[in-house]
């Protein structure tokens, strides 16, 4: 029997191109848009390997619904908060992700999001496309700088530190960079980033990069305390997962001006409903989830992916498997 595989979003041509020369291997791909969970379960049953993305829940119930032949799940992405790891371990399934290639593409998002919020782009954007443009005034339109400010990056993994090395020119010599994290970084001092406890970070950051994974210990720990802690002024930037942020808390904060600016790639739910309380805010600046969004990324990414699921589908180990 050839091993069967099920892809469940087009990937970019290259990647697919990869996937479909494995000749040994039956590959059905699910080429629109997301695939509904009904039509998840149903299409899973008996195939030896599934690639997924952060829209696909992959829990006990797919997995069940797959069969005990399933012997690799390979995400496209570098989170995997979508996947229940205590499944994957119990039944002895390797997990494959995406780590290092999104690393620049998603550290400039940061950027633009810290400068975009900062800067307030949204407000400018949109004040030129409806008329509302007003005539240049000392006072129009003003925001803030970063020279000699103190950056606060929670989670100094990859995409904290290339997001902290990209801040730092704009900081300049007299600025700071701090990081929180379950562990002292060996990289810190190189890129001359001090540890600080999460309160420290929350209340001397002028900007925040949340730039950590989503799991259990870090879910929701940005909630009204947290930020009621930090500066009035701070920029609060998040391009990690939306799960990470309280986000009735952030909406109630924003709602008594406890916040300076802020921008988010990432939401809950997403997509965010154009309606959303935290969309009435101008000086909330949001991305549709674009951090890895570049086509030298994605294709890099959909290349491992396809790579971790052959891998995994030869028995072979993976070349790049999560943490399990
Ligand atoms: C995107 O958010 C990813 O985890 O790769
Ligand atoms: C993600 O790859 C990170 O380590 O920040």
């Amino acid at each position: 029997r050839r091993p069967k595989v099920l892809v469940t979003q087009a990937l970019l041509p290259d990647s697919e191109k990869l996937l479909e020369n494995a000749e040994e291997v039956e590959v059905e791909i699910w080429k629109d848009g997301l695939i509904p969970r009904e039509e998840l379960l149903k299409k899973v049953k008996g195939v030896d390997g599934i690639l997924c993305t952060l829209s696909n829940k992959i829990d006990k119930e797919l997995l069940d619904a797959t069969g005990p032949q399933i012997k690799v799940v390979s995400t496209v992405s570098v989170g995997y908060d979508h996947v229940d790891v205590k499944e994957l371990r119990k039944r002895n399934i390797p997990l494959g992700y995406t780590p290092g290639v999104l690393t620049d593409a998603t550290a400039d998002l940061t950027v633009i999001l810290v400068l975009g919020a900062a800067r307030r782009i949204r407000e400018g954007i949109l004040s030129v496309l409806n008329g509302t443009w007003g005539i240049w005034t000392p006072t129009y339109m003003i925001g803030s700088q970063l020279s000699n400010k103190t950056v606060g990056i929670v989670g100094l993994g990859r995409i904290g530190k290339a997001t902290a090395i990209r801040l730092k020119p704009f900081i300049g010599a007299n600025g700071k960079i701090i990081y929180s994290g379950n562990s002292d970084k060996p990289y810190a001092g190189e890129i001359g980033a001090t540890k600080v406890d999460f309160d420290t970070l929350l209340r001397e950051s002028d900007v925040i990069c949340v730039t950590c994974a989503l799991t259990s210990q870090t879910k929701e720990m940005f909630d009204y305390d947290a930020f009621k802690k930090m500066k009035k002024s701070v920029v609060f930037v998040n391009s990690a997962r939306g799960g990470l942020v309280k986000q009735d808390d952030l909406v109630r904060a924003l709602s008594e001006s406890l916040l300076g600016s802020v921008g988010l790639d990432v939401t809950t739910p997403e997509p965010l409903d154009p309606q959303d309380p935290l969309l009435k805010y101008d000086n909330v600046f949001v991305l549709p989830h674009i951090g890895s969004a570049t086509y030298e990324t994605r294709t890099l990414m959909g290349n491992i992916a396809v790579e971790n699921l052959l891998a995994g589908v030869r028995g072979k180990p993976l070349p790049h498997a999560a943490q399990l």
